[in-house]
Order: C-alpha cells, then structure tokens, then sequence
C-alpha cells in the first residue's frame, strides 16, 4: 500500500514540474516561467557581481550562480572572492594556448574551431559558465598594448577567424564574451577617451568581426569596453549596446561590462548594460565586505524601481538576458565535461602555434637548418629563457608548463650538435603578475657592452645564431593599460642584432611580439621569424618550424610598417589622432577622431603608396607555389547574383606546404572614395610538392559593397571590378574584371 501512495505522490509530483526544470521545454519558455516566479530583489541580483568573477543565480528557484574567467589565451588561475589575488588553488596551472595574433596568422578557419574547442574544453573543466574573450578590437595602431590579443588589421580576417573560436567555446557549453565592444584600439587612457569616428569607418572596419561574432558565431555575451564613444561611456552606450548590438544585430545574449567599466546607474538601466562587473562603487569597493550591494545596478537600480523610476519591463529584458545565458550554459545538463592540461590541448596548441609562425625573410634558404650537417648552435636573448605567461595584464596564466625557445631547440638538438645560450641583453628581470610566480631568476648586472662582446666571441665559431628577442608583454612593451611608446624594439636589442649578424652569415632572428616592430638590420639578416607569444608550448613550435618539421604557413595579420609614421594612426603625428587629447574642462576625458577612416593597415598603405616593412598577408615557406590565371565563370553579375573564380595554385617546392591564397576586390569606379582593394575571401591549401589544387572563390555583392553613412546600409554600386588574387597584399599574382549590372 505504502508504495502505491508515494509512487502516487511523486506522479502528483512529476506533474507539477515547473517548466523551467523540464529540459524538454525551449528555452524561452523556460526563462519566461523563472521570470514571472522571481522576486525584484532577485531579478536586480542577477544583474550585477556578486564577487571579483561571479554573479548570483536565484539560490530559492534552483537557479545557479554565473562564474566568469579570463581569459582569450587560457583559464586564469583561481583568484580570491573579492581579491585580484590567488586564492592559492593547487590544480588551476592551465595549457596557455597562443596569443590571437598567433591564431589570426594561421588563417585556417579549422585551426580557429580547435583552439575555441580546446579552450573551451579547459574553461568548462573549471566550471566556469563564461570565457572572457575572444578579443577582436582592429589593429590601429601598433602601439596598442594589447594587440598581441587580438587578431589583426582586416576586418574580414577577424570576422572570419573569431566565429570558428566562438562556436568551438560554445561547443562546450560555456560562453564567449566577444571583446572589446567596440573602439578599444589602445590601452593609453582606456578609461576617458571619447572616440570620434565616422560611421562609414565604424561599420566597414570596427564593427564586422563583432558583427560577425553575434550573427554567425551567436555568441552567447559581449563585453563592453572601457572607452568611450559619442560622448557615452561604451558600458552604458545608446548607439552601440541598444541601436546596433541589440537593435540592428538583435542580439539576444547578456551585455558584460568591463570591469569597472560602469560609471552610474540610470545610464547603466536604459542604455543597454545587463550585467555589472567590477565597479568601483562610492569608494566602498575593494574587499569592504557589502561593496556589491553599491553597485550601480544593485541597490541603488533597486532603489529607482521602488521609486518607479525605473521600469520593470527594461529590468525583465535584461533578466531574460542573463536567464537565457543561464539556461545555454549552467542548467543544459547535455554540456560536455570538459578536460583540463590534455595531450590533446598541448598538441593543439603546438600546431597552432607552429602554423601561426610567419617566416618573413629566408635570404640563402638559412633556414630549415639542416641539424645533420650542424656541428653548433649559438641561442642568443632574453627571449630564449623567459616565462611570456606570466604578465601582459588580464590574460596572464599559471600555466603546467611552458616550453622556452630555447628548451625546445635544446630538446630537439639533442646530443646531435652542441647548442650554446649567451643572455645577449638583459630586459625586464621580473616575474610574477597577481602572486603568480614564475621563479626564474633572470638577474644579470652585466653592462650591454659586455653582453654583447661576450655574445659575438661565441657567435664566431657558431654555424648557426637564433638571436630570440622582441616584446615581453611587461609594460610598455605589448600589456594591458599600457601601450608601447615607439616601433623600436627595446633594451638596444638592435645593437646585439646588429653585432652578432657581422660576424655570423647565418643568423635568425626569432621574434617575439603581438606587435610589428622596427627592424633596422633587415638587409643584414638573413632569415627573420615572426613568433608571437605562443604560450605553454613556444620552444616547441619554434623549433619545429626552425628544424623543418614543420614548413611555416603563417601569414602577417597586421602589416609591419618600416616607421611608425608611415603607419596611418601616426602619419600626422597629430596627437588627436594618437593618443587622443585632453578636454579643457575638467572632465580629464579625452577626444580621439579616427581622421585615417576606413584607410587603415594595408588600406593605408596600398592606397598612400607607401612600402612596408612586411605587408599584410605576407609569409613564406620552405617551398614554392606558382599561380595559374585567374578565370571567372562569368563576365558580369546582377546584385542578387554571384560569380565564382578559379585560380590554380601548384607547389613547385621540393617539400609538402601550404599557401593562404587571398582574393582582394577593387572597385574600379565608385560615388565614393574606396581603398585600393580590401581582402574578401582567404583559402589555405596544402600541398604536395608538385601538386596542384584548383582554389574557387564564389563572389556576392556583399564582397562589392561600401556602407553608405547617409542611407546607413550596405551599397554596391554597380560598374567594374577587379578581384585580385594574391599571395600577400603588396604579392598580386593574377587578376580578373568583372562587371556587377
Ligand atoms: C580587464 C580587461 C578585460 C578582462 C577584465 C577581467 O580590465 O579589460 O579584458 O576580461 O578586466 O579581468
């Protein structure tokens, strides 16, 4: 009898399921049915932290808490509830996986799934229900700190690498927060600077990859940015959070401030922000213990509700938001589990980071260097040795373990020859970011001269020198909240360069930056490496690719100009250009006008005809492609039609390699002025020596249009265009014209 009644007792039960408990229910009924059961109090809760990284759920209805974590390269170490500091965890040393300049260098779309997939994975394992990143602010400048985080100059190329990373995060049940929405193109004042910028320039180069992260990757949050625009701090923005993100994008995700980012509530209620990190309240922040319930959007949002001076139905939207995000990520009991520090993770990122390597310069074919035929190996720089996982700002990590340059050249050497290391120049000794530690010791009092004189001894009798230099990501020198103050690599790097390369015929210069920077001896060196900050497994990628194991693919995101003035953002030395000048009236904010436009990167430098150092979309390999004739498969199109182009692309090399073939439109004609081409299609092939592969390119009028600001749409005029297809931008192989009726 007993049994029959509670059997009885739990159908009763079972029936009365709330909705938002029933996976078998869609989501927005589900959200629909937790809003209409919450308390204001709860519905207020959930807009804003709770600690440093999290925020609460509904503890009463069952609903879990939202944990957020850093960052675009790896998990963060565990920090304390409401301290930057560590909270000391012993099993949070993660697999830091390659800077986003490294990845964007790939252009390889599937090698853009595995890191989101692969970090994914590793945010999941740590239970955590947000990434913050990816990062895809356009490089302006290549004095922005935190370039090295981002993937690069051409709005189509972030567009088309930051959807794959998304979708592989989101994989996994955890969700991305696309930042820094939009206009954070430097660190130097972040906070007060007012961007002008014109909304054709806004729509054609700033926004498309953000665009793209929200319709096509459908990213689940956004992070909006420090700085400020039309005049509005970017957190609490009518234009780009209600008119753009959530009207024209109808993006359904949750808006995330950066932290601190919010600087008062009433703007914060109606101007788009839906959940509130890392305020600095009336002075009550920084460990006081209530210094949550100040938030903009906590007691005193509260207060204004009560007051009805705010609306309840404004306040639902932004519920709905962070319910939504809730139920894609917390409550789907579908999610993946995750991993954390897996072979798997580590042997991602050392492909990505061998295939982002971009080979700019190889006179005399120096590199591969053949290590049968190699009696010794002279490593020289700071860079050789020291940790680049600890510091840069927010993306630092406490990684398992991080393989140097020169480790990975030591492993792969071997016994096979003698490789010797010589310090070269001495940089930034320290090392710990957050209480993270690297524990290398890195003190060494000796004078330049002395560094360099002992380097160049050694250099004499070397058949090989790899010179490992550039940034470190301490201040000034590729880190957040702080930009570089020149091109010019630091610590007189330049001069060992410069030393080492007139006594030793073969050097390589392997450098590290997310950065371009100037490079003086390029004629005196004949084999040059970009490198970027590659992260847990950096020896071992640059060492596949330096030995040959791995034949470099990567192609330049940015171009590296020859000076900094050549490059648009500088080309005035107008300091309302760069980096913005201060108000007179007290605010301490300062305005910033964009005046370059859209003409920036190679747009700049194709159409001002000025040489760069290394263009855009350049990069080299150990072997040889030859392009056949473009052809289209047809002479003219109607707006709504397309055309598709055949190019073949054979490897005339002796080894196995692939090429980024890159389609560039101009528009031969047009009512308004246009750079010279803009790239609109890349695909990476990969070849056999003498193989060839037919690449296509299918062309719509997307490809051919501008944003006309006055009629705020996409226009494409019609008239005659050229697509060019090219190995790099300023390395156009074939070109066909076309007609758009
Ligand atoms: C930082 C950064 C942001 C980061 C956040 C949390 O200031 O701007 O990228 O995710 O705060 O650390």
């Amino acid at each position: 009898m007993l049994s029959v009644a509670l059997l009885a007792g739990f159908t009763a039960v079972a029936a009365t399921t709330p909705v938002y408990l029933d996976d078998t229910k869609p989501i927005e009924e589900r959200v629909e049915d937790v809003l209409k059961r919450m308390t204001l109090e709860e519905k207020v809760a959930v807009c804003h932290a709770q600690s440093k990284f999290s925020s609460q759920g509904v503890k009463r209805l069952g609903i879990p808490e939202v944990w957020m974590t850093d960052g675009p390269h790896g998990i963060r170490p565990e920090v304390k509830w409401d301290k930057w500091n560590q909270a000391g965890w012993t099993n949070d040393s993660c697999v830091a996986f390659p800077a986003l300049t490294c990845l964007a260098a790939t252009w390889d779309r599937n090698l853009s799934m595995l890191y989101g997939t692969s970090i994914g994975e590793e945010a999941r394992y740590r239970k955590k229900t947000v990434l913050l990143g990816p990062g895809v602010n356009i490089y302006r400048t290549p004095l922005n700190g935190r370039n090295f985080e981002y993937m690069g100059e051409d709005p189509y190329l972030a567009a088309q690498m930051v959807v794959p990373y998304v979708k592989g995060v989101q994989s996994n049940g955890v969700a991305t927060c696309v930042k820094h929405y939009a206009l954070n193109n430097q660190e130097m004042n972040r906070h007060t600077t007012n961007v002008i910028v014109d909304d054709r320039t806004l729509y054609e180069i700033y926004l498309p990859a953000f665009k793209a992260a929200v319709l096509e990757g459908k990213t689940w949050t956004i992070m909006a940015s420090y700085n400020l625009y039309k005049n509005q701090h970017v957190c609490t923005n009518q234009y780009l959070l209600n008119d753009i993100l959530k009207g024209e994008w109808k993006f359904d995700g949750a808006v995330v401030s950066d932290w601190g980012g919010v600087h008062e509530t009433d703007q914060a209620i109606t101007n788009g922000m839906d959940m509130e990190f890392g305020s600095w309240t009336d002075g009550l922040a920084n460990g006081v213990s209530n210094a949550y319930d100040n938030y903009y959007l906590a007691n005193p949002y509260l207060d204004a509700l009560k007051s009805g001076k705010a609306s309840e139905e404004v306040l639902n939207d932004k519920v709905r938001r962070v319910l939504r995000l809730i139920f894609r990520t917390e409550m789907n009991r579908n999610r993946p589990w995750g991993s954390f520090c897996s072979d798997e993770h580590y042997r991602a990122a050392r492909a990505i980071g061998a295939d982002g390597i971009v080979l700019l310069q190889n006179k005399n074919n120096v590199l591969p260097i053949d290590i049968a035929t190699t009696k010794k190996i002279l490593v020289v720089g700071e860079n050789a040795i020291k940790m680049m996982t600890v510091g840069g700002g927010s993306s630092s990590l406490k990684v398992q373990r991080e393989i140097s340059p020169l480790d990975g050249i030591r492993e792969f050497v071997g016994s096979k020859a003698e490789v010797q290391y010589v310090r070269g120049y001495v940089g930034d000794t320290s090392g710990e970011y957050n209480g993270v530690v690297t524990g290398q010791n890195l003190k060494d009092d000796r004078s330049a001269d002395e560094l360099i004189a002992e380097a160049v001894e050694a250099a004499r009798n070397a058949d090989y020198v790899i010179f490992v230099g550039g940034l470190n990501k301490s201040e000034h020198q590729d880190c957040e909240d702080s930009d570089r103050t020149g091109l010019e690599l630091p610590y007189a790097q330049d001069r060992v360069i410069e030393a080492l390369a007139a006594v030793n015929k073969r050097m390589v210069v392997v450098n590290l930056s997310g950065n371009a920077v100037a490079m003086p001896w390029v004629k005196k060196v004949p084999a040059i490496l970009q490198a970027w900050f590659i992260g847990s497994e950096a020896g071992h990628s640059i060492a596949d690719v330096i030995f040959g194991v791995v034949n470099p693919s990567g192609k330049l995101p940015m171009t590296f100009p020859v000076k900094l003035s050549d490059s648009p953002a500088h080309a005035n030395g107008d300091a309302n250009q760069y980096p913005g000048v201060e108000r007179n009236d007290g605010s301490r904010r300062l305005d910033e006008k964009y005046t370059e436009g859209i003409y920036v990167g190679y747009r700049w430098f194709d159409t001002k005809n000025i040489a760069p150092l290394f263009a855009f979309g350049h990069g080299l390999s150990y072997t040889t492609f030859k392009y056949g004739k473009v052809t289209a498969d047809k002479t003219s199109m109607t707006a709504d039609g397309e055309i598709t182009l055949s190019v073949d692309v054979t490897n005339t090399g002796s080894r196995k390699g692939a090429e980024v073939v890159q389609l560039y439109i101009t528009d031969k004609k047009c009512s308004v002025d246009r750079p010279a081409k803009e790239l609109k299609g890349f695909e990476k092939v990969s070849l056999n020596p003498g193989e060839t592969a037919t690449v296509k390119f299918t062309i719509k009028s997307d490809a051919l249009s501008f944003f006309d600001a006055d009629a705020h749409k996409w226009v494409a005029e019609p008239g005659v265009f050229t697509a060019r297809i090219a190995a790099a931008a300023d390395d156009v192989r074939t070109s066909v014209d076309f007609e758009l009726k």
